[in-house]
């Protein structure tokens, strides 16, 4: 086991295995429509890249930032929007993708965003789902898969902009979570 994390939460292998399904699912639900997904930087972007390469349909893709003020492994609440969508979105179907639903104060506020694009219509995939109590819901329509409420980093997700480079998703290391918080 590598030093900087507790253990491994999901493998490359279920990851891989879980974005085919998700990605044969969209697929199918708008392979009459006019498909556009909306990736957000910059932990959704390993997910976008996995997921658009799995959906045969014609369909496009871009991407919004959105970045949360506080420490490394706890969210603050203030989101901030560095980056809006380039590419018409009126005529689309848009299909929110993102890393992890949390608080989901980043989803509120990136959901505010494209709606003022005003869409033809708007839906949410997230990879992961952190099982927890939260001040208000938000309707996720694909979700890759329900975790416990630990801090997770791989596969987009980072710690202080580290190891959003592996394949697979671990849960970090409380020594090194508590060092930062
Ligand atoms: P929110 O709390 O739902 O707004 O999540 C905000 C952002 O915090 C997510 O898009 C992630 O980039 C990041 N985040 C939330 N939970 C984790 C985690 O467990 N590991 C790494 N990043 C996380
Ligand atoms: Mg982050």
């Amino acid at each position: 086991m590598q030093d900087f994390l507790e253990r491994i939460l999901i493998t490359e292998e279920e990851i891989q295995a879980r974005v085919a399904e998700l990605a044969s699912r969209i697929t199918q639900d708008y392979k009459d429509k006019n498909l556009g997904l909306i990736g957000i930087l910059k932990g959704g972007v390993v997910f976008l890249a996995d997921l658009t390469r799995q959906i045969p349909i014609p369909h496009s893709y871009d991407l919004v930032g959105a970045s949360s003020y506080g420490s490394s492994s706890t969210s603050s609440g203030k989101v901030i929007i560095t980056r809006d969508a380039e590419i018409p979105l009126s005529d689309k179907d848009i299909l929110i993708i993102e890393d992890i639903y949390d608080t989901g104060n980043t989803l509120k506020v990136v959901r505010d965003l494209i709606e003022a694009h005003s869409p033809r219509s708007m839906e949410i995939c997230a990879l992961l789902w952190k099982e927890k109590k939260r001040a208000f819901d938000i309707p996720i329509r694909y979700i890759g898969f329900k975790i416990p409420d630990v801090f997770v980093v791989g596969y987009g997700l980072d710690f202080n902009e580290r190891y959003r480079n592996l394949g697979y998703i671990g849960v970090l290391s409380a020594y090194l979570k508590t060092r930062n918080e």
